[in-house]
């Protein structure tokens, strides 16, 4: 799908040669006339009343004389801002047949400051189209091919359509990946798809298989993936977009790309849905393909650690004592915790590289789900900095995460008497203690932690991908990019010496 930014005024916008045009109606409509059929009709529209109040309202018009394109869907876009808009784009989509359109007008130039509704209405709209279509052929494709985004001036703009943009790249990457059946998406083949990425500029991918990850020393990652006939993969992915001595940004993403739990098995309902517990995977591999497109000066690594989860004759029993590349030995009291069992060796890997900040992203715990449903993700960080630095971008992205609490008290329930922790606690708050978990293998990284088990995928009708987090992902490497470039992280002893000295 290609979109197209123009400035344009509604008179403009009337003789744009497309199949449809959606036009974002504010509640305060300027009182000053404006030229032009397009003006016209919505300014009566509006003031008769044809066109209630009331965000995502429609009126869908017909061969309008004076205006090209034969429908014109007027739509209520509340106060204008980035997630009215949204719900707005969402609910004029919806009052058009789709299957009809194949150009469509989003007519954005009656809003006052179009910089969050530019980025928000590209992302609807790709939202609204997009069709998962790999192992369902018979599924109609998308049929929008080309966007033109009208606003009244475009080089305002331009940068968070430019952003909004890649969002949807990203996005679409991850839904793609994060949509395919396990036999459709082995970690192999998502090694394949990073070492695709990585033909695109600023980008290198690395894989390492079972031999080098023993070499390393990653027994815990290593214990996950012993129940399975496939073999596992250690992805590195590095964008380099500033200077070698910048430290990186590292993502890690959780790539199970199937959950059944293991010995201690899931229960046969929804399990299809385990399919989805590579999406913190696909939501690294979408932040590298936007990060691609978008060529921000900052350097980032990711990594994933992918593998089967599965219960056969080799594979790991409860109870089993495993050693971490860290050293710290884990009982392994329940195999479907197996998702801080990987990242875990990737946390302690991270390490090498210096980085600014690791954040992991993870299908982490059914806990979440219970603890934030499908609007939040959660966010864990011992780090003030990291932790608003990435709320903040969650809320600018309109992809949200919510703080939650870290207190070592949470971790006494990891106590082993055969090893130096369990791999679980209890049931109480599950989603805390599985971050604790991660954290006694970040040391003193400046880490942070994305559980994103109920906001990755959607159940039921819907079901489907999200492509979350990608959004705040890219929004908070393009805010880390715009901040002064931070000290590398390997030397704030030495900094604060000097600084003492001073
Ligand atoms: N991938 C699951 C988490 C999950 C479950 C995400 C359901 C979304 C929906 C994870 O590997 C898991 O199984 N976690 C267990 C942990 C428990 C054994 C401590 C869970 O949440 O039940
Ligand atoms: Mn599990
Ligand atoms: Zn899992």
């Amino acid at each position: 799908m290609d979109f197209e930014l123009k400035s344009l005024s509604p008179e403009q916008a009337a003789a744009l040669a497309v199949d449809a045009l959606l036009v974002l109606v504010p509640d305060a409509l300027s009182t000053t006339p404006l030229a032009g059929a397009l003006a016209t009709l919505t300014s009566e529209a509006a003031s008769k009343g044809d066109l209630e109040t009331g965000l995502g309202k429609t009126l869908s018009c017909y061969r309008v004389p004076g205006i090209r394109a034969s429908r014109v869907v007027l739509v209520r876009a509340g106060n204008g801002s980035g997630s009215a808009v949204r719900k707005a784009v969402t609910a004029g989509l919806a009052s058009l047949k789709q299957p009809n359109i194949k150009q469509l007008g989003l007519v954005l130039s009656l809003l006052d400051d179009s910089n969050d509704a530019v980025s928000a209405a590209v992302q609807a709209c790709a939202d609204a189209s997009y069709t998962y279509t790999t192992t369902k052929p018979s599924a109609k494709a998308r049929a929008l091919q080309e966007v033109v985004v009208a606003v009244a001036d475009a080089s305002a703009v331009q940068a968070a359509f430019d952003t909004g943009k890649a969002m949807v790249t990203g996005v679409e990457f991850a839904k793609e990946w994060a949509n395919r059946p396990a036999n459709h998406a082995t970690p192999s083949m998502l090694a394949d798809a990073a070492r695709k990425l990585g033909r695109k500029p600023s980008i290198k991918t690395e894989v390492l298989g079972p031999k080098e990850v023993a070499a390393l020393g990653m027994g815990a990652f290593m214990s996950v993936a012993r129940g399975s006939v496939e073999p596992l993969r250690f992805i590195v992915m590095h964008y380099t977009g500033a200077s070698k001595s910048s430290a990186p940004v590292v993502l890690v993403g959780k790539g199970i790309t199937f959950d059944t739990g293991g010995i201690s098995i899931k229960p046969a309902p929804e399990m299809d849905e385990m399919k989805y517990d590579m999406g913190g995977a696909a939501s690294v591999l979408g932040t590298f393909a936007a990060l691609a497109e978008l060529q921000p000066a900052i350097n980032v690594v990711g990594l994933i650690p992918s593998c089967e989860n599965m219960p056969d004759g080799q594979a790991v029993k409860p109870g089993d004592v495993v050693t971490s590349m860290s050293g710290q030995t884990i009982e392994i009291l329940n195999t479907d915790a197996e998702g801080r069992l990987i990242l875990c060796d990737a946390l302690t890997y991270a390490a090498r590289f210096k980085p600014r900040s690791v954040v992991d992203i993870a299908t982490l715990t059914g806990a979440c789900v219970i603890a934030l449903g499908a609007v939040r993700s959660g966010l864990f960080s011992a780090h003030d900095e990291i932790a608003a630095a990435l709320q903040q971008a969650g809320e600018s992205a309109m992809d949200p995460c919510w703080r939650m609490p870290l207190d070592d008290e949470y971790a006494e329930g990891l106590k082993s008497n055969f090893a130096d922790m369990g791999n679980v606690a209890g049931r109480a708050g599950g989603s805390i203690t599985a971050a604790k978990f991660l954290q006694k293998f970040t040391a003193d990284l400046p880490w942070a932690h994305l559980d994103i088990a109920g906001t990755a995928w959607k159940s039921g009708a819907a079901k489907g991908s999200t492509g979350r987090p990608v959004p705040l992902l890219l929004q908070y490497l393009l805010d880390e990019a715009a901040r002064p470039a931070p000290v590398a992280f390997a030397e704030p002893k030495k900094a604060s010496k000097r600084a003492r000295k001073a």
